[in-house]
C-alpha cells in the first residue's frame, strides 16, 4: 500500500454560472522518499488539488474521491483529526508566503507554535527547536531574524520560514505549492536545492506543484500534466521527455526557454485556457488544439500506454507522432 494515494479526486466549485469541476478524476501514489510533479498553466486546478489534500478547500469547494493516507480517506476524517494530521503527517508549503505568513508574529513565534501544537513541547524548548529549524532552513542570522516580522524578510526568506513551519513536525509528505514563483532564478535554485535535500534528509514524500516545466522536469521522478482540471498525461520523468505524447505537453515544452540562441521569440499555445465553467466535453484541450478533430469536442479520450510508466490521453496520438516524425 502507498504511504498516500490519490483516487479519482474531484474538486467542485460554485461559480456563479453554476457548478463546475476545478479538478477532475486525478490519480497518483506518493511514497517516502519519492517525487512527483504537477505541472500546467494558471488556472488548471493545482492548488485545488493540493489544497482538497489538506482538506483546506475554501468555502464551497466539494472534493470527492479518495485521498488515502495509509489506506484511510481523508476526505471522510473530521476536521479535529485532519489537524492533527497537518502538518504531523502532511504539509503544505503554500503558494502565497505574504498571506500565509501572519504579518503580526515574530517568525520564531509561528515557527515555534507549529512546534508546540505538535509536539506538545514547552515554550523555552520550542523557541530552540524554531531556532534550529531556522538554521536548518539556511535562514541567515537564525538568532537575530527569529524576532523579526514577516514583512522585515525578503521573498526568498519567508519562503524559507515557510518550509520550516511546514516541516516543524518532520510531516511525511510535504505539498510544494510554486515555491519559488516570485523569487529570482538565483534564490529559486537555493530553495529547489533546499526542498531537495530535506525531503532526502527526512526521508519525505514531495508534491512539487509548478507552472514551470523546466522546473518540474528537473526535480521531479514523476509527472502529470494536467490541464482544464484533468490529467492528460503523465508518467516517470524521463520516459515522458523521451517521448511527449499529448500536443498540450508538447506545447508547454516548446514555450520553454532554450539557450543555443536559436528562438528570437518564444512559441505559446494559441488561445487561452478556457474557464472551468465552459468546458467542453470531449478533450478540455480541444478548443486550442491544432491536431482537432470532431471526435475530439465529443469524446473524452481513454488513456492510452505509450511507454512503460507512461501514458497520455488524446484520440490524435498518431498524428501528433506523424508531425513530430516530420518535424
Ligand atoms: N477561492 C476560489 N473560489 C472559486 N474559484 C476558485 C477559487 N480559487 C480558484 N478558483 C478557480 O479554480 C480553478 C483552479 O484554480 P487553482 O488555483 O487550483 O489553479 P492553479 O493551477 O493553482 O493556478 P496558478 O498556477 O495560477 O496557481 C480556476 O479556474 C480558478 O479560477
Ligand atoms: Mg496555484
Amino acid at each position: 500500500m502507498a504511504l498516500l494515494e490519490v483516487r479519482n479526486l474531484t474538486v467542485t466549485l460554485k461559480t456563479r454560472r453554476g457548478k463546475a469541476r476545478a479538478v477532475r478524476d486525478l490519480n497518483f501514489k506518493i511514497d517516502r522518499g519519492a517525487t512527483i510533479g504537477i505541472v500546467g498553466e494558471s488556472g488548471c486546478g493545482k492548488s485545488m488539488a493540493g489544497l482538497a489534500m489538506m482538506g483546506l478547500l475554501p468555502d464551497g469547494a466539494i472534493a470527492t474521491g479518495e485521498v488515502l493516507l495509509d489506506g484511510v480517506n481523508l476526505l471522510n476524517e473530521p476536521e479535529s483529526s485532519l489537524r492533527h494530521i497537518r502538518g504531523k503527517r502532511m504539509a503544505m508549503v503554500f503558494q502565497e508566503p505574504m498571506t500565509s505568513l501572519n504579518p503580526v508574529h515574530t517568525v520564531g513565534r509561528q515557527v515555534s507554535e507549529a512546534l508546540r501544537i505538535h509536539k506538545k513541547i514547552g515554550a523555552r524548548a520550542a523557541v530552540s527547536e524554531a531556532t534550529a529549524m531556522l538554521r536548518r532552513v539556511e535562514l541567515r542570522d537564525p538568532q537575530r531574524q527569529i524576532n523579526s516580522y514577516p514583512h522585515q524578510l525578503s521573498g526568498g526568506e519567508r519562503q524559507r520560514v515557510m518550509i520550516a513551519i511546514a516541516l516543524a513536525c518532520g510531516p511525511d509528505i510535504l505539498i510544494a505549492d510554486e515555491p519559488t514563483t516570485a523569487l529570482d532564478v538565483t534564490i529559486q535554485r537555493q530553495i529547489l536545492d533546499l526542498i531537495a535535500g530535506l525531503v532526502e534528509e527526512f526521508d519525505m514524500g514531495l508534491l512539487l506543484i509548478s507552472h514551470d516545466l523546466a522546473i518540474i522536469a528537473q526535480r521531479v521522478q514523476r509527472l502529470l500534466v494536467m490541464y482544464g482540471g484533468a490529467c492528460v498525461e503523465e508518467g516517470e520523468t524521463r520516459a515522458v521527455f523521451a517521448g511527449v505524447a499529448h500536443p498540450y505537453t508538447l506545447g508547454l515544452m516548446a514555450a520553454m526557454p532554450r539557450f543555443d540562441g536559436t528562438l528570437d521569440r518564444l512559441p505559446t499555445i494559441l488561445g487561452t485556457v478556457p474557464a472551468i465553467e465552459d468546458l467542453p466535453p470531449g478533450c478540455p484541450f480541444a478548443g486550442r488544439c491544432e491536431l482537432t478533430i470532431g471526435a475530439c469536442h465529443e469524446i473524452t479520450p481513454d488513456w492510452s500506454e505509450i511507454g512503460p510508466d507512461h501514458t497520455a490521453r488524446c484520440l490524435r496520438l498518431d498524428a501528433v507522432r506523424e508531425r513530430e516524425a516530420a518535424s
